[in-house]
């Protein structure tokens, strides 16, 4: 079995796995990171995105060998010293979430859509998280809470670079 090191949530995580192992499952199954979560088998539901070197990807659709050498961030790692993540905030101030399901995905595909547009209007919002789906809120309480975080501003840790920043927290590895 194929020998992998993935740098997940600034930590280094080396395995050996079967090459046809989907990276949601290793992080799932095999560093018990659950707040990825599988919500489809066809990679519409967005559920299971992850940030891989800072730009959203749906983990369901990537090998976990693709991965190897790359840096991701889940949900767990977001928040910082205790202190949630604008988007976090957002979410919580704006009531972004019923049961909670697609909030892990929406967040990281809000990341990256800040990142590339820090401050996006409605339509750009609503875009950005084409690629995920909610069936409690309706979105616009959704929208609200993007909406929120993006008057606050992404801190460095997620913004674009964040590979480096992430390797410098793990020794450089
Ligand atoms: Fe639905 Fe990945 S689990 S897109
Ligand atoms: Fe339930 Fe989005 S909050 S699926």
């Amino acid at each position: 079995m194929p020998q992998i090191s993935i740098t997940v949530n600034g930590k280094v995580r080396k395995a050996r796995v079967e090459p046809r192992l989907l990276l949601v499952h290793f992080l799932r199954e095999e560093l018990l990171l659950t707040g990825t979560h599988v919500g489809c088998d066809t990679s519409q539901c967005g559920a299971c995105t992850v940030l891989i070197d800072g730009r959203s990807a749906k983990s369901c659709t990537i090998f976990a060998v693709q991965a190897s050498g790359s840096t991701v961030t889940t949900i767990e790692g977001l928040a910082s010293d205790g202190e949630l993540h604008p988007l976090q905030k957002g979410f919580w101030e704006e009531h972004g979430l019923q049961c909670g399901f697609c909030t892990p995905g929406m967040i990281l595909s809000a990341v990256n859509l800040l990142n590339d547009t820090p401050k996006p209007t409605e339509q750009q919002i609503r875009d950005g998280i084409a690629g995920n789906f909610c069936r409690c809120t309706g979105y616009q309480h959704i929208v609200n809470a993007i909406q929120h975080a993006a008057k606050n501003g992404l801190p460095k840790r997620t913004r674009k670079g964040a590979k480096a920043a992430a390797s410098a927290a793990a020794g450089g590895r």
